[in-house]
């Protein structure tokens, strides 16, 4: 009798949570008028019809059906997706100050990251003092620090490629690794190392975990509020929490190693730590978020994006070549040098190329990441309640034709207009408004120079064994690359040069 009462507590307590908390956003709902809404179950809403990866495609199709704006519900949360520019411009961009805070995320936020995770803070104080920190570093007159050590990693990246073209994605990880652990903890980072794989695995727990839909609390905020033995979910969240701790915790230690051995480089890691040391210092826990969330976001994208473009060069083979002709026109046909930073203004394809990338097959955020109204709203014959929770739907924007001409094809032409250099003006994937990436333009120098000198050196073709579907590239792939290709050096002049100029920056050591 004992074990069946515990079982109807066990089992009916959460599902009165449940209940309670869709009646009340329902009775909420009546109040207000939102864009079409998808239909789904009681309760649940749409929660078990969003896939659990790879959303992209399904929110493109209902984007395709319900025009530029639907309503969804992830459990307890209504979702508007917005599926054009026009909308995501009039509401995430003129009304930023309003669209810019996040809903709460009980799991991936609470209990995995602590409450410490920038990409998941609520819009307030604690974000905006992390944000000034991060944008620091970043923006501003970051290109003067990042160049040196974007054109020493590159140049290991060509090295890799070269020298073990099948671990080509490994060396992508370890190129945009590098660029930001040099940064923020004057260290480098070796193709094999043990460390980078780690965080690459903390990196993809915490995008799985992500996805709407995948942990039940995240949709249902209201089931936070039971008994904390009750909380099925938060074991497997208190064990990831401890797992990505100790991968940050791990590179702050070996700081203070470096420092009392008198052979660390400066830093900002070193800077911030003196920083903290002042009155108004974050709890450790944030510390180590601040520093690895900057690693995390540093590596992830840029190696993710440096695969896409390859996969755009293996799948649409006339855009390398116009973009080898400029290139060989600037540094020789019979590989004199290798492109650089001085070279940027005489090489517009490339930068076009990089747009197109960031655009063709939205990195990461394949439905946008979610954004919650401050205060309520109203636009063009909608109420919406503040708390409903917006995104940019990128992957429907993206790849839509009233967007683009021919949005599936890898055409760099699009871009080659007045706004060429203005890295986030014509597509989404740094996101909108206030929460734009605050590292976007170290992300698009990393992919600049790594994707200059690899189109220079290096051809990349479509195993004919192993087509690539373009529209399927995982993103999440434990470290194994997300499709096959052929990497073939263009020439013995230009394995020769890779040998001449590349070689010092793989011994070069600190
Ligand atoms: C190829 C490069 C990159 C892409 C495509 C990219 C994309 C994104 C996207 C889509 C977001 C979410 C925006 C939103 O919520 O509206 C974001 C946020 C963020 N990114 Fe990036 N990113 C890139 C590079 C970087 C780099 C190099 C760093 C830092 C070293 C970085 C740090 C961050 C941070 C800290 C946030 C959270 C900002 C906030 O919530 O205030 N990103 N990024």
């Amino acid at each position: 009798m004992d074990s069946f009462l515990f079982l109807l507590l066990f089992l009916g307590t959460p599902t009165l949570y449940l209940a309670y908390g869709a009646l009340q956003s329902r009775l909420k709902a009546r109040k207000y008028r939102m864009p079409p809404r998808v239909p789904g179950i009681p309760v649940f809403g749409n929660t078990f019809q969003v896939p659990l990866v790879q959303q992209g495609p399904w929110g493109k199709e209902l984007a395709e059906k319900y025009g530029e704006m639907f309503t969804c519900s992830f459990g307890g949360n209504t979702w508007v997706f917005l599926n054009s520019s026009r909308v995501v411009n009039d509401l995430l961009e003129r009304r930023a100050a309003i669209y810019c805070s996040r809903p709460p995320f009980p799991m991936t936020q609470s209990i995995m990251s602590g409450d410490s995770r920038i990409v998941l803070m609520p819009y307030n104080d604690r974000w905006r003092a992390v944000r000034k920190i991060m944008h620091n570093i970043l923006a501003g007159r970051s290109q003067d620090t990042f160049k040196p050590y974007q054109n020493l990693e590159s140049r290991h990246l060509l090295y890799d490629y070269l020298h073990h073209p099948d671990k080509w994605y490994i060396a992508n990880g370890r190129f945009s690794n590098s660029v930001i652990m040099s940064v923020v903890f004057g260290t480098r980072t070796d193709l094999d190392s043990e460390q980078t794989r780690e965080l690459f695995e903390t990196i993809e727990l915490f995008l799985e975990n992500q996805q709407p839909g995948v942990n039940i609390v995240d949709g249902f905020n209201i089931l936070d509020k039971l008994p904390k033995h009750l909380q099925w979910w938060r074991p497997r969240g208190e064990k990831i929490f401890q797992k990505t701790r100790k991968v940050y915790k791990r590179e702050l230690d070996a700081v203070h190693a470096r420092i009392k051995a008198g052979t660390q480089k400066p830093c900002f890691a070193v800077d911030f730590l003196k920083q903290q040391e002042g009155e108004t210092k974050f709890s450790e826990t944030q510390q180590l978020f601040l520093l690895g969330t900057l690693m995390e976001a540093g590596s992830d994208t840029s190696r993710v994006s440096l695969g896409q473009i390859i996969a755009g060069a293996a799948t649409y083979p006339d855009w390398p070549a116009k973009a080898r002709a400029q290139l060989d026109a600037i540094c020789g046909v019979n590989a004199e040098r290798l492109p650089a930073w001085d070279d940027r203004d005489a090489l517009p394809y490339v930068t076009a190329v990089v747009k197109e990338g960031f655009r063709w097959r939205p990195n990461i955020a394949e439905i946008g990441a979610p954004t919650s109204l401050i205060r309520d709203d109203e636009y063009e014959g909608y109420r919406f309640p503040a708390g409903t929770i917006f995104t940019w739907n990128a992957w429907a924007i993206a790849l839509s034709e009233k967007e683009y001409e021919q949005p599936e094809r890898f055409l760099p032409e699009r871009f080659m207009d007045e706004h060429l250099n203005n890295a986030l003006k014509g597509h989404w994937a740094f996101g909108p408004g206030r929460r734009v990436c605050v590292g976007w333009k170290v992300g698009e120098m990393n992919v600049w120079i790594a994707i200059a000198r690899l189109l220079y050196c290096f051809e990349f073709e479509e195993d004919k064994d192993h087509p690539i579907d373009t529209m399927t590239i995982p993103q999440i792939t434990k470290n194994a690359a997300p499709f096959a290709v052929k990497v073939k050096v263009r020439s013995e002049k230009h394995a020769a040069l890779i040998e001449r100029d590349c070689l010092e920056a793989v011994n070069t050591r600190y």
